[in-house]
């Protein structure tokens, strides 16, 4: 199954200053990159788009659907979580959106999530409950799934890398309150899950147990990436492939990443290690 992931566009009208986290790059054309970035997941040939939150920067509701809209347009399947920015004026405004779209090839992740090549791609988004929280009714059930290799699909990291972050002198910003919880039946199930989260902005890759999770850069700001994801279910391993590839060179600003744009990941004896 091979996946392009878009995340953290921060979509707003043209001319909106957007930004910014970890450089001193401000977008004010973020609806034109988000263009540009679908359009490089239907040249990859995808199987699926997935948009991992902060679609929108302010979750007006005219950003929030204008990206739901153009991501429908691609003609793929899309998988939709919501960001923290997305639920700035209502929490549901990614749901509405979805709704007030229709279109047939983009919904909402769920817990219990799709069978796509052999891969189960499933999802979480927020609510807010003095802080953000996954949806009551997000949390993994394991016990829809079977044997294969899940993909889920969250905003916020599940495996935290504060610390890395911190010590690099970079904003890592707040948590999800409830990740323990939501990791918890992924690290308990013995077969691999794959984690890929945005919010961050940042391109961290890390292991818990059978959990590989790929924390993914944004598109709003260096290194203005796209992330291909390719996870290969085989007779006794599980191979990922991933590939971030830059939508605009950045030539005088330069993008902190922790982990090569290029990189392959192999699950096998139920254990995570790193391909060749
Ligand atoms: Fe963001």
């Amino acid at each position: 199954m091979k996946l392009g992931i878009v995340t953290d566009s921060h979509l707003g009208p043209g001319g909106t200053r957007v930004g910014a986290w970890h450089s001193e790059y401000y977008m004010s054309d973020t609806i034109t990159a988000f263009r540009y970035a679908l359009q490089r997941c239907v040249e990859e040939g995808v199987d699926g788009v997935v948009l991992l939150g902060d679609i929108s920067n302010s979750g007006d509701g005219w950003s929030v659907e204008t990206g739901v809209r153009l991501a429908a347009r691609a003609g793929l399947p899309v998988w939709v979580v919501s960001g923290n920015h997305d639920c700035f004026e209502r929490v549901e405004a990614v749901r509405e959106a979805v709704r007030r779209v229709g279109a047939r090839n983009v919904r909402l992740a769920t817990s219990e999530g799709a069978m796509v090549e052999g891969v189960r791609a499933a999802g979480v988004s927020i609510a807010m409950d003095d802080a953000w929280v996954s949806r009551a009714d997000g949390r993994p059930d394991v016990s829809w799934w079977g044997d294969e290799p899940v993909v889920w699909l969250t905003h916020y990291p599940l495996i935290s890398f504060e610390e890395t972050t911190r010590e690099a002198g970079l904003l890592y910003g707040d948590e999800l309150a409830d990740r323990g919880e939501v990791l918890q039946p992924l690290v308990e199930r013995p077969q691999p899950t794959v984690v890929v989260s945005g919010h961050v902005h940042l391109r961290v890759d890390s292991v818990a147990g059978p959990v590989l999770q790929l924390a993914c850069a944004s598109l709003v700001e260096p290194p203005f990436e796209v992330t291909f994801l390719d996870v290969e279910p085989g007779e006794r391993q599980v191979s990922v492939r991933v590939e971030n590839v830059a939508l605009v060179p950045s030539l005088t600003v330069r993008a902190p990443t922790f982990a090569p744009p290029k990189r392959e990941w192999v699950f096998e004896a139920g254990e995570w290690r790193t391909g060749s």
